[in-house]
């Protein structure tokens, strides 16, 4: 009887296994259990892990997180869909319920929910074009960050000393979030950038807990927080602790906000909008403190630890890869000297541009990112999607496909430089994601990496401490980032 059961409950899972997406009228993948989906197969990078499944189960692909999923793993069809038909992948699937319970709902600017992220994407962005997101106020302070940083090294590394470039990094690129959404700026050292990096790190690592990821389809998990060491409890807290310190610094933007005066910051441009619409007897709708404190939490989250540690690869490369490091540094004497380096000077240096691009494309920081939700029927690369599906637009394993990329993991800029010696983009890369829902920091990441790179070669050379520079181990966070290293860093004037 028992021996009966057992073999009636294996042909079940098996069927489950085989059947359930054409049973659901989902793309093929490979085969999923009964309540974990496919969240146990992941054995490698998760972008290795997708493109491995793309080449065996079609570009387009189902997997089970533990929810149904369709991958897009292929340029041309994320094209045709993401990009050309961006309406209809606008909506995030963001996990309603562990959010409810986690961080107090859907608000902010990243996994905001479907009904208001029209309006606040329209507002940012039109309020960091107005604080000029671009123009010379944010530009000059990103300048002046990467000169203090070289001359924190160059002190540091004195005497070939090998050092951690990460602590500088961190300060140069969080006051630049601070300067953009709260209007100031810190002294490095300012304890409090520590602090939220912490908290918002902590929060980032409690995410990962098994607990917390089926939190969403099996809300009861709450219940048994304490016979897990309260990883739920854990993640409230860290929450609560960030938003402490976002409230904490919008009363000082408040106070010293002049209303009658251009915006300074994002802040600024937000309560004037709620001070407009009061004065209108207009309702305030989504404009709300606490949609405010999340949206600056956001710009942190999602603004500061990706360019950091799209910061931390590219230091590695140049350790790593001295004959590309060489090749910037003469670019750079040759057509600049020791001046300041601007964003105008982007035309004049084609080969520092590839060297950007190709540490975003080897990097790969984004393994996997957020689902967006289809809001209509849509056939993707050949299979009729239905309404309400999950999509991964899995940008990321476009760039580590052998198919496209020879020998995808070796860093060579010159893939991106044609036979005049010009700079020429390659529209398969895309680290800052595409369609609507595409990286509202671009602009500003992209300055920092151009400014702080060219910056640092200009004035310093990396090299490794060791004969042998040391393998690039990546550890897996929210982002994927190198292990810590030491770099040797030698001034060269
Ligand atoms: C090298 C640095 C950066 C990289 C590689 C990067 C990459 C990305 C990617 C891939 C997404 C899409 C996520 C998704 O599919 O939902 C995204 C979204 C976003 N990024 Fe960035 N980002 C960077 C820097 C920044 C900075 C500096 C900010 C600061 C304001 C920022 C703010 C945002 C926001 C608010 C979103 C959500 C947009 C939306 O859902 O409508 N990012 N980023
Ligand atoms: C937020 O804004 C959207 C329109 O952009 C509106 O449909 C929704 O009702 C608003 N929410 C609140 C709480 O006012
Ligand atoms: C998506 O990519 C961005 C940028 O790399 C990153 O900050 C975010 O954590 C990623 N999302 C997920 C779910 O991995």
């Amino acid at each position: 009887m028992l021996i009966e059961l057992l073999l009636l409950l294996i042909t079940l899972t098996i069927a489950y296994s085989l059947l359930i997406n054409k049973i659901r009228g989902l793309p093929p993948g490979p085969p999923p259990l009964p309540l974990m989906g496919n969240m146990r197969s992941f054995d490698d990078p998760m972008d290795h892990t997708l493109l491995r499944w793309s080449k065996k189960y079609g570009p387009v692909f189902t997997v089970w997180m533990p929810g149904p999923t369709v991958v897009i793993a292929d340029y041309q069809i994320l094209q045709d869909s993401i990009v050309k038909q961006g309406d209809v992948f606008g909506d995030k699937s963001n996990p309603v319920n562990q959010m409810k319970m986690l961080v107090e709902g859907e608000y902010g600017l990243v996994q905001n929910a479907n009904h208001m992220w029209k309006e606040q994407r329209r507002f940012a962005l039109h309020s960091l074009k107005e604080i000029g997101f671009l123009s010379t106020s944010l530009q000059e302070s990103a300048k002046s960050y990467a000169q203090k940083i070289v001359a924190e090294w160059k002190k540091e590394g004195a005497e070939g000393k090998p050092i951690d470039v990460t602590q500088n990094l961190m300060y140069g690129v969080a006051n630049l979030i601070w300067q953009l959404a709260f209007g100031r700026t810190l002294n490095f050292g300012d304890p409090m950038l520590n602090e939220v990096e912490g908290e918002v790190y902590k929060f980032f690592v409690g995410m990962a807990h098994p607990c917390v990821l089926f939190l969403d389809v099996f809300p009861q998990i709450e219940f048994l927080d304490s016979l897990f060491g309260y990883p739920i409890q854990n993640l409230k807290t860290a929450h609560t602790n960030c938003m402490n310190i976002m409230h904490k610094e919008l009363d000082i933007t408040a106070k010293t906000l002049n209303y009658d005066e251009e915006p300074r910051c994002y802040a600024d441009s937000f309560f004037i909008e709620i001070k407009r619409r009061e004065e209108k007897g207009e309702d305030t709708g989504n404009f709300t403190r606490h949609q405010l404190a999340r949206a600056t939490l956001d710009m942190w989250s999602a603004g500061f630890d990706t360019t950091v540690t799209s910061l931390k690869f590219a230091i590695h490369y140049l350790m790593s890869y001295p004959e590309a490091q060489r090749k910037m540094q003469k670019e750079i004497d040759e057509k600049i000297g020791q001046r300041q380096i601007t964003m105008e000077d982007q035309k004049i240096l084609p080969y520092c541009m590839a060297a950007i691009v190709e540490v975003q494309r080897t990097a790969n920081i984004a393994e996997i990112n957020f689902t967006r939700l289809t809001n209509q029927e849509v056939v993707i690369g050949g299979h009729r999607i239905p309404e309400n599906t999950a999509i991964l637009p899995q940008f990321p394993s476009v760039h580590v496909d052998p198919e496209i990329f020879e020998r995808p993991d070796y860093f060579c800029p010159e893939r991106h430089i044609n036979d005049a010696g010009e700079f020429v983009k390659d529209p398969r890369i895309t680290p800052f994601s595409m369609g609507k829902r595409a990286c509202l920091g671009e602009g500003l990441a992209r300055m920092e990496l151009f400014i702080f790179l060219t910056t640092f070669v200009q004035h310093c050379s990396f090299s490794s401490p060791t004969l042998i520079p040391p393998a690039l181990k990546t550890i897996r966070g929210l982002t994927r980032s190198p292990e810590p290293y030491n770099v040797k860093v030698s001034a060269r004037f």
